[in-house]
Parts: structure tokens; C-alpha cells; sequence
């Protein structure tokens, strides 16, 4: 939080340029602009992204090369002001419907090899810059003395500033950073800083770290772009960070996904769905409506209702603040949750390597007839449900069944009825 220490950094600064901008919603997955930032000159461009960019370089690395393409000539060494640092995400940069689409591609020339060198990086940058409505950013020029690049998509501001007193190493300029630009504790996570230490000056090889806010130590934690010296180009750059701050609540692609979510919802679940509102309720207030206790929020839920029902995704998403397609994303990721009703007792059979060589196909069919359902359905007086599963952790009386807490072992196939009726009047 803000600190003295914080205040003497802020007091230090000395703006060299600032501009404003808009945030844009994103158009299939492009905001169509670019931003350049000149820090020789202290400019600020924004560039139209054409119809041409998107169909021939698509975005991530194919949008950086084309930049550089455009910023470079047949003499540009690492240490040019001309070299530029780009980034970009792909079209699908920020979504978090496929994986690896947080992930930014950082390209410029490298000081190892003297040839264009592409790195890809995790952290929050890529999708908080995408956020603000932006498909690549171009740093060109050289620094009198060190700055630091602020975007800011909270006050729509970008800003060149002197950085006198931050620090030189990464992990205390990512926090310093992060305490500076967020309101409160849980703004944290809306703050990303890009960095690179000073060792990077010494060496050609140094890193570009970018940070992400890990709520649960308290600290920021980095991720690295570290091929080709892309941190020694940076730093010879006299650039100390670049820090984005997000949108907290509202970025183009929850609206998406909202939209999304409502259309999947409708297919899955009907009219008659059995939850009481109420009960939902008080679990989510149980956990002060805070998103940053979703799981466990979902958890109780599930245990309560079996299910994760529409009821319990409209309430969790009006008293949390949280996206609908966010909620089916945890909803369809983790194996605990289902979004149908599943029985009083699952039904585990066990399908790891033991129980495999033990006959546990031939016990998964003999349960399917017996119970007339296919293994991941719900009988119909929603008795049991049946799934297979991986290993249960009792390989030694393999073939092993689990229905709700009950382990059973070395399970017969001629003893399947008999089980199940035992556990249906249960
Ligand atoms: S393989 Fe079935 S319990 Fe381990």
C-alpha cells in the first residue's frame, strides 16, 4: 500500500509526456490499433491494425515481426535506438477459453546473435494490455535517463515519467509498482509491471520479467521472457518498467463470454431446476460475496446441491461481480463440479492400470446394465450416478469400486446386483 517510501518515489517522478486514450472492445478478437511509444522523442502514436496485418501475420509473433519489419533497416544492430521491443498477444490473447492464450510474444534484435529474436512469456501484461483494448505495442528509441511507461485503463492515461528512485532490480521495482498504481489490496491483481534488473546491463543475456500479483503470498511474482538478451535491450533501452493497469471488472471479452455463457446455460439447464435460492445465497454470503473464494464458495454449493445449477451460477455472478463465462470455465474445468444433478451416491470405478489388468471394463459394463445408464449418467430416481475414474489409490484388492465414501475391493462381477441393491435401500 501506499507507503513514505511510495510517496518520495511518486514525488521524484517527472512526467515527460502524457496522453490520453480509450479503451476499445474488441472486434473478433482484434481491437485493431497498435500503440507506439517513441521514447527518444517522447511520442505517443496509436496505428491502425489493416485488414491486411490480421490476415497475412494473424497477431503475437507474426505482428511483432511485421512492426519490427517496419521500424528496422539492413544496419540496425540490438543497441540502435531504431531496434524495437514489440509485444503482442494473438487474437485470442486474454480470452481464458484455450490454453496459453495469457501468453505475450516479446521480439526485437537480439544482442546475442545480432538476428531478430522472439521469446514467449506468461504474466498478467499480455492480457491486461489486450484488455484496454490494444493488439501490440512497438517501443522504439533510447532514454536520456531511466523512465517508465504507464498505461493506465483506469484514468485512460499513457505516460513517459523520469523514474529517479525506483529501484534497479526486478522484484522490488514490480512491487513498488504495484503498491503505487493500486487503490486498495484486491487492486493488486489489476496491476502488471514489466522489468528488467540491473544485471542486465552487465550481461547480454539479461531477462524481461513480468510480474502477476499473487494474492495468497502477498508478493509479485514474475514470469520471464528470457531468450536472446530481450532484458539487456530494455535496459540499454534506459527503460526501468512498463506497467499496465487494467480494467478491474468489465473487459471486452467477459462480455463475450457473458453472452456465450447465456446460450450454453440455456441448453444445459431447464426451467425445473430444484435449488433453493436461499440456501445459495447464504453460502455465497458465508464467504463475504469476495471472488477470491470462489472455489470454495462452488464447493459448498456443490456439496449442498450436488450440482452447480443456473440458479447458483446467476446468484454467484450477481453478488460477486463475476462473469457468467468465467463461472462455467471453473464450472467445466474442475472434475468436482458438474453442472447436472448428480445421484445421492457416485458410483467411482476404478479404471488405473491394476484395476485395468483386474477386468474393470468388464465391471464398468456389468454396473452399466445393472444400473441401465451409461457410464457419466444419473439413474433416473437420481439413486447413483456412474463414472469412471483414474486410480484409486487401493491397487492391491484391484478391481476397486467407490460408491459415495465406501471403498469396495476385489469386486466380482457375479457380486455387482448385490451391491447395488444393498447400497439402494441404504
Ligand atoms: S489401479 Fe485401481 S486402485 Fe489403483
Amino acid at each position: 500500500m501506499v507507503t513514505d517510501h511510495i510517496v518520495k518515489l511518486r514525488d521524484a517522478r517527472e512526467v515527460l509526456k502524457e496522453m490520453s486514450f480509450e479503451t476499445r472492445e474488441l472486434q473478433r478478437g482484434y481491437a485493431n490499433r497498435v500503440l507506439r511509444i517513441d521514447i527518444t522523442k517522447n511520442t505517443v502514436e496509436f496505428l491502425p491494425v489493416t485488414e491486411e496485418m490480421k490476415n497475412l501475420w494473424t497477431g503475437g509473433r507474426g505482428f511483432d515481426l511485421w512492426l519490427m519489419f517496419k521500424e528496422i533497416n539492413r544496419n540496425t544492430k540490438w543497441d540502435s535506438p531504431e531496434n524495437p521491443i514489440c509485444f503482442s498477444g494473438g487474437p485470442l490473447g486474454g480470452t481464458i477459453s484455450f490454453p496459453g492464450s495469457g501468453k505475450t510474444l516479446v521480439t526485437t534484435i537480439s544482442p546475442l546473435t545480432d538476428s531478430v529474436m522472439d521469446c514467449n512469456v506468461g504474466g498478467y501484461f499480455g492480457p491486461y494490455f489486450k484488455f484496454l483494448g490494444f493488439d501490440a505495442l512497438c517501443i522504439v528509441g533510447k532514454a536520456d535517463d531511466y523512465i517508465i511507461i504507464v498505461i493506465d485503463g483506469v484514468n485512460n492515461k499513457i505516460s513517459i515519467e523520469k523514474a529517479p528512485l525506483e529501484s534497479n532490480d526486478s522484484h522490488v521495482i514490480s512491487e513498488e509498482l504495484t503498491s503505487m498504481y493500486a487503490d486498495n489490496e484486491l487492486d493488486m491483481r489489476n496491476i502488471a509491471v514489466v522489468s528488467s534488473g540491473r544485471a542486465a546491463e552487465y550481461a547480454r543475456m539479461g531477462i524481461l520479467n513480468f510480474s502477476f500479483w499473487d494474492w495468497r503470498r502477498g508478493i509479485a511474482r514474475m514470469k520471464q521472457a528470457g531468450r536472446g538478451g530481450i532484458g539487456t535491450v530494455f535496459r540499454n533501452k534506459k527503460m526501468k518498467a512498463l506497467v499496465v493497469k487494467s480494467l478491474p471488472l468489465n473487459p471486452a471479452w467477459r462480455v463475450v463470454e457473458s453472452k456465450m455463457a447465456k446460450t450454453f446455460t440455456d441448453n444445459i439447464c431447464t426451467s425445473h431446476c430444484k435449488t433453493d435460492r436461499e440456501r445459495i445465497c447464504k453460502i455465497i454470503d458465508k464467504w463475504n460475496s469476495n471472488p477470491e473464494y470462489i472455489l470454495e464458495m462452488m464447493q459448498d454449493i456443490q456439496k449442498m446441491e450436488r450440482y452447480i445449477s443456473k440458479t447458483a451460477i446467476d446468484e454467484i455472478c450477481k453478488k460477486t461481480g463475476m462473469s457468467k463465462g468465467q463461472l462455467y470455465h471453473i464450472a467445466t474445468f474442475y472434475k468436482d463440479f458438474t453442472l447436472k444433478p448428480a445421484g445421492e451416491k457416485v458410483i467411482q470405478v476404478c479404471f488405473g492400470t491394476a484395476c485395468h489388468v483386474k477386468g474393470a471394463s468388464k465391471l464398468l459394463e456389468t454396473l452399466e446394465k445393472e444400473l441401465g445408464i451409461k457410464n457419466g449418467e444419473t439413474t433416473s430416481d437420481e439413486k447413483f450416478t456412474l463414472e469412471a475414474v483414474p486410480c484409486l489409490g487401493y491397487c492391491s484388492i484391484a478391481p476397486v469400486i467407490k460408491i459415495g465414501e465406501e471403498i469396495i475391493g476385489n469386486v466380482r462381477l457375479k457380486d455387482v446386483s448385490k451391491i447395488i441393491s444393498e447400497r439402494r435401500g441404504k
